[in-house]
């Protein structure tokens, strides 16, 4: 298999859908099919973003909704210029577990901001590179919930969340991508293999009929 340009696959979910878990195989998979696969994340894939990572997570007064969006955009624009879009243009098949899209369905859906001010952010920041496709890894809230209390690390931030917050992450992930030809869905209640199953199936066929892949 040979990629024909410079692929950017996205992870999105809620917290504690198997996000991370999915990435690490995908990259694992891609990589021993000879094709060359970066896993990064948003927060944490540059120097900024690890930082910014320990300050999210460690805020005790909770940030204004806008600061947090616009501290994330910071990030990501840091991100798309300094990993991302270097390795597009090696034609590197890039994966990100969480991107632009998470903002939209944390600060947007979750916390009401302004919808059409962060999808302008977002564009900005990523210079209007648009992930190749997404991948969305769908829970119910009471599913992650049980994960990650089992998982029983550090409880971040956006962890310590009223229910009903996740519930209208879930409702906007949801609702952006009821019609959206670049996003493949996948039920992230399955067994780890058979979520991973289900999604390089898809992405294989998708990048295939797109002849992104050959
Ligand atoms: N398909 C699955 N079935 C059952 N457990 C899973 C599955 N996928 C992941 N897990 C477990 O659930 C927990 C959360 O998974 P993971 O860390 O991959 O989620 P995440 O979406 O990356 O979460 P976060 O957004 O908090 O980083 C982990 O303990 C992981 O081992
Ligand atoms: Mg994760």
């Amino acid at each position: 298999m040979k990629l024909q340009a410079g692929i950017l696959i996205t992870i999105e979910g809620i917290d504690g859908s198997g996000k991370s878990t999915l990435a690490k195989s995908l990259q694992e998979f891609f990589n021993a099919q000879q094709i060359e696969t970066i896993l990064t994340k948003e927060p944490g894939g540059t120097e900024l973003g690890r930082h910014l990572r320990t300050i999210l997570q460690e805020q005790e007064n909770p940030l204004t909704p806008v600061a947090e969006f616009l501290l994330f955009a910071a990030d990501r624009a840091q991100h798309m210029a300094q990993l991302i879009k270097p390795a597009l243009a090696q034609k590197k098949l890039v994966i990100s577990d969480r991107m632009a899209d998470s903002a939209m369905a944390y600060q947007g859906y979750g916390r009401g901001l302004n919808r059409d001010m962060i999808a302008r952010v977002n564009s900005w920041a990523m210079d209007n590179i648009t992930p190749t496709l997404t991948v969305y890894v769908r829970v119910e809230v009471a599913t992650a919930e049980a994960r990650r209390r089992a998982r029983s690390e550090k409880v971040t931030a956006f962890e310590r969340e009223q229910k009903d917050f996740m519930e209208r992450v879930v409702a906007g992930y949801d609702t952006m991508y009821a019609a959206m030809p670049h996003v493949i869905l996948v039920d992230g209640s399955q067994s780890p293999q058979e979520v991973f199953d289900n999604a390089w199936k898809q992405i294989i066929s998708y990048l295939k009929q797109h002849h992104l892949l050959v």
